[in-house]
């Protein structure tokens, strides 16, 4: 019987082939079943209950003003909760029947089916199917549905579904507007699989094309889509459909249908868990099929399930994979790009974690080469010669780097000796600098009162002349020249800070390898001793507590932070009269550290500009009820404190006297370490927003996609963008190109950049015992076994869990913020003298860095075992692979964690970082006395101990410097 003029019931075939339906009318579900039956594709027969339908059911019986008053969040424990919402809401539907008219079409369109035959009754909600939103498992399903009432019934619970607990909160945390959802219904016939599953047209964890996954097993599908069975995995070649991997799953339940109604599970039997549940035909028929419906669907890889009734194939659903990852690269090598040179991940290439965005490689790069070589015209100018300026010229020419890249990730060049465009320090300075009198004294007077008093208050005076430019009346020229001078502006402040971090760095270092040394077993680390006087870095958390505290103060702001997810809060606080002010100073919050990177790169949006991951922090400090900053202070003051008497314990006599000149220069040099390296990036907020202004106007152009394809291009490919663009005319290769580029580095961000080309000893040796101990760069003492947190980037700093040992793959000052929560750190890259290293032994936590790919092999949660004497990670319990992968897709059918858990545990000592203008003329008036008086005791001391004996840089880094290659630095 023909029913297609139903106005509420819609059948998968009915509609033509063009016009399938929409989105809103059938839901995501109802709509790809549509759309695959139109196209002759099995799908079992069925309708759609439109969700009109819904609509004038909720609107006949006044159910949406109740919905939208109920839909609210409570704060109950510390997180929101949606539980008392959702019973209201169930209660509501439950008390309610569709009207007449309405069951008279279902029951129609059901007779259709045939009278009494098994049906599903599926949810198909308007809002399934975003492209980063899946819904997957949001709403209900009920299978073998039998007789009208019954099928009318699981209608009605169908539409209730869309306002459970879980539902609410999916949509509350994705911040979809409640007022905006409807629900439409699939009924289908049903089948009785004897196989079913879920497929994916490509590869989800690797992101590979060429590849299907499908994951099986026997009965219906529902334990399988519910994640309670491992299911056997299967992976295909597309093109050439033959099975590549075959894993048997456990299949530890089979479901099947109920007496009457419903489903059933019950336990597989033995010979089922160790069978496979697909031969190879019906592997290969299945994924010709699903190739199939991929094309259908476009080309765009699909999340297909599927069931096999008597060796015949059905689709059930298809959709598009969300959270796909870019396409694999494949054959990359990490080749020299000068046969002969040497080439490092260290040094500013820490603050360079990811692959560059070409914008920022083509201006910071040569930027940094031209401000090392003005400063070798400069310091060194007499040494170099004339040569010195031809060279800049071919710098400026891009001949020379003193930075590569491979992959598109940033190394520090070493070049090949007889290199012509190195300077070579002659006479007295071809020595490698050393901890001497010299060094001390100059390092102690000039280089950190050149930073501090005249360069950084440069670099500071022009980011703000650039902030006080407004983007949008700024021609294009004017916006080019910003991005221009602000990137050449912080490579040359990178310069001074490299030189600056240098006294620190190698104080620290003499004073580590002197306990190394001397008191090997007593667990000692230069950090414990160094009495931090403060930083920025280690302020700014600090500064958040307050405004968390301000929250705490009125309960009602304190219910909105905690029950507002993070990417929504700003808007949120704006909305509510008192959370004003709380905008305000988080605004103040964001122009004091808002600069603070995670990576150099500024393709990367800092915390100005995104937020999110401060709002998080700041909702985690509003949730902490133990962390007081002072009580923390004073403790770990008190700590330091007793580390110095059990370290001054071990010492007598002249290696007393050793100790202290260590620890003295140590500390001398510890607080210009942070404070300098706070302000690298300090121009990118500006930055950002006159290459997101210029991006603006180049899309409305039409020769970009969107605003931040900017950083795709190169400088000169903006330049001409902005030549054409005052004609208003376009310039589309470059939307392609940027496209390109954009899309390549996304699947450069999975590769793992070796720390050093041509690559040393792998970091992992696996013997067999020891398949599960790798080896690393041990760069703080200690042991300890924890779980790990395996941080890749800056969006994942929330899922740092307390007391876990952080993994990563290096660590910048923004990182900091994460050492509180840590009882270890292992990175992919770094060595003795990495941030990560220096802050390590500043927490007292053992350390192993440089272990290669770790972050690949470790995954959140697994537990490990560090030993930073050692310098080796144990993985506990097997394996160091994850194993192959299995089309698991969601997490469960529990509602979704509304407010983070995360407790934040705690933070480094807060101290002043800025010396009182008091201090600071003292200082002034004391500077010839104290120059004087250092070079008196530096004298007398060489005279007493000789140069032996004082602090020299370990012996590892100069065996280093005598192997290899000349640096471009002095
Ligand atoms: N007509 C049918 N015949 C046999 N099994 C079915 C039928 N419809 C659904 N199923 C089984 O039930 C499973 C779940 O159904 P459904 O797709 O409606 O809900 P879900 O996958 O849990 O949630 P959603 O698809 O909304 O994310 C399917 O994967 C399939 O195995
Ligand atoms: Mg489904």
């Amino acid at each position: 019987m023909p029913i297609a003029t139903a106005s509420y019931v819609f059948p998968f075939a009915a509609a033509s082939d063009k016009t399938p339906g929409d989105l809103d009318t059938l839901g995501g579900k109802g709509l790809s079943l549509a759309r695959m039956a139109t196209a002759g594709l099995p799908v079992p027969p069925g309708f759609t209950v439109a969700t009109s339908a819904y609509r004038k059911f909720v609107a006949g019986k006044d159910l949406q003003q109740a919905v939208l008053e109920h839909a609210r969040p409570q704060v109950v424990g510390q997180t929101a909760s949606f539980k008392t919402a959702s019973e209201r809401l169930q209660a509501l539907f439950a008390g309610t029947a569709p009207s007449e008219e309405l069951a008279n079409e279902i029951g129609a369109a059901y007779a259709a089916l045939g009278r009494g035959e098994p049906v599903a009754v599926r949810s198909s909600a308007n809002a399934e199917d975003l492209p980063d939103l899946s819904f997957a498992g949001q709403h209900d399903t009920y299978l073998n549905v039998r007789g009208v009432e019954a099928v009318i019934k699981a209608v009605c619970n169908c539409w209730a579904s869309l306002w459970t607990e879980r539902a609410i909160g999916y949509r509350h945390e994705n911040g979809i507007d409640h007022q905006a959802v409807a629900m439409a219904v699939v009924v289908q016939r049903m089948v009785a699989s004897e196989v079913s599953g879920v497929l994916f047209t490509a590869n989800p964890t690797t992101g590979d094309r060429t590849e299907i996954v499908v994951n099986a097993s026997f009965g219906l599908g529902e334990a399988i889509v519910g994640g309670e069975v491992t299911p056997d995995t299967f992976i295909v070649d597309k093109d050439a459909l033959t099975t590549k991997e075959t894993a048997v799953g456990t299949k530890e339940l089979t479901v099947v249908y109920a007496d009457g109604q419903g489903t059933r599970s019950r336990e597989s039997s033995p010979e089922e868990r160790q069978q496979l549940s697909l031969d190879a035909p019906a592997l290969k028929e299945l994924a010709r099929l699903a190739t199939k419906v991929e094309q259908h669907f476009d080309g765009v890889p699909q999340d297909i399930e599927w069931a096999v009734s008597g060796g015949e194939l059905s689709l059930l659903q298809s959709r598009p994979m969300t959270n796909l990852p870019p396409v694999p690269l494949k054959d990359v090598r990490w080749e020299l790009t000068e046969p002969g040179s040497r080439l490092e991940r260290d040094q500013v290439v820490e603050f360079m974690p990811g692959p560059l965005s070409p914008l920022f490689q083509d201006l910071y790069l040569p930027a940094l080469d031209v401000a090392y070589y003005l400063m070798r015209v400069t310091q060194g100018g007499n040494e170099a010669g004339g040569a010195t300026y031809r060279q800049l010229a071919k710098v400026l020419g891009g001949q020379h780097a003193g930075q590569s890249v491979v992959n598109g990730y940033a190394y520090r060049h070493f070049p090949a000796p007889g290199n012509p465009f190195v300077l070579r320090p002659q006479g007295r300075h071809r020595r490698r600098s050393r901890f001497n009198v010299r060094t001390v004294s100059h390092g102690y007077h000039e280089t950190p009162r050149r930073w501090r008093h005249e360069e950084l208050p440069k670099y500071l005076k022009t980011v703000e002349l650039w902030r006080q430019l407004d983007p949008a009346a700024a021609e294009d020229e004017r916006l080019m020249a910003g991005i221009r001078t602000l990137s050449w502006a912080d490579a040359h402040y990178w310069r001074f800070v490299d030189e600056v971090l240098a006294f620190p760095r190698r104080a620290d270092e003499a004073l580590q390898q002197f306990l190394g040394e001397h008191v090997p077993g007593a667990n000692l680390t230069s950090g414990m001793l160094l009495d931090g006087s403060g930083s920025p870095t280690m302020q700014a958390p600090i500064d958040l507590w307050h405004i968390a505290q301000r929250i705490r103060s009125t309960p009602a702001l304190q219910g909105l932070v905690v029950t507002t997810p993070a990417h929504r809060l700003l808007s949120a606080l704006d909305a509510f009269a008192e959370g004003q002010a709380v905008v305000r100073e988080i605004a103040d919050y964001l122009a004091k550290y808002g600069h603070q990177i995670y990576s150099l790169d500024y393709a990367e949006p800092t915390p100005s500009q995104d937020p999110t991951q401060v709002l998080s922090l700041l909702k985690c400090l509003v949730l902490d009820d133990d962390y007081d900053p002072a009580a923390q202070q004073a403790e770990t003051q008190a700590t330091r404190r007793r580390a110095l008497r059990d370290a001054s314990r071990h010492f007598r006599g002249r290696l007393w006297w050793r100790f202290r000149w260590r620890l003295f220069w140590a500390q001398h040099y510890y607080p210009n370490r942070d404070e300098s390296q706070f302000y690298l990036g300090a121009a990118w907020p500006v930055l950002q927003r006159l290459a997101l202004e210029l991006g603006r106007r180049l899309v409305a152009v039409g020769t970009l996609t969107q605003p931040d394809d900017v950083y795709y291009l190169n400088a000169s490919e903006l330049d001409r963008a902005i030549e054409v663009r005052c004609d208003e005319l376009p310039l589309s290769d470059l939307k392609h190109l940027a496209m390109e580029r954009r899309e390549l580095r996304e699947a450069r961000k999975r590769l793992s950049p070796p720390p050093a080309i041509p690559q040393r000893e792998p970091s992992s040796v696996p013997t067999e015992d020891a398949q599960n101990i790798i080896t690393g760069v041990p760069v703080s003492p200690g042991k300890v076994t924890a779980e790990v947190s395996v941080i890749l980037s800056l969006a994942d700093f929330d899922q740092m869990r307390p007391r876990s040992i952080l993994v990563c793959p290096l660590t910048t000052p923004a990182w900091t913020q994460l050492f509180p929560h840590a009882v270890g750190l292992v990175t992919d890259v770094g060595g003795i003298t990495a941030h990560g290293s220096i802050v390590a032994r500043e927490y007292g936590i053992p350390a192993v860095l440089g272990l290669g790919d770790i972050t690949k092999r470790l995954s959140s949660g697994q537990a490990i075992t560090l030993d930073g004497d050692a310098g080796t990670v144990t993985i506990e319990g097997g394996r160091t692979v994850p194993p192959m992968s299995t089309a698991r897709r969601r997490t469960g059918r529990s509602a979704p964690a509304v407010a983070d858990n995360t407790r934040f545990i705690g933070l480094a000592t807060p101290l002043p970082f800025e010396h009182s203008a008091r201090e600071r003329l003292l200082g002034l008036l004391l500077r010839p006395f104290k120059a004087a008086f250092y070079q008196a005791l530096l004298f007398v001391y060489f005279k007493l101990t000789g140069p032996s004996g004082g602090p020299a840089a370990p012996a590892a880094g100069r065996r280093q410097a005598r192997n290899r290659p000349q640096a471009p630095r002095p």
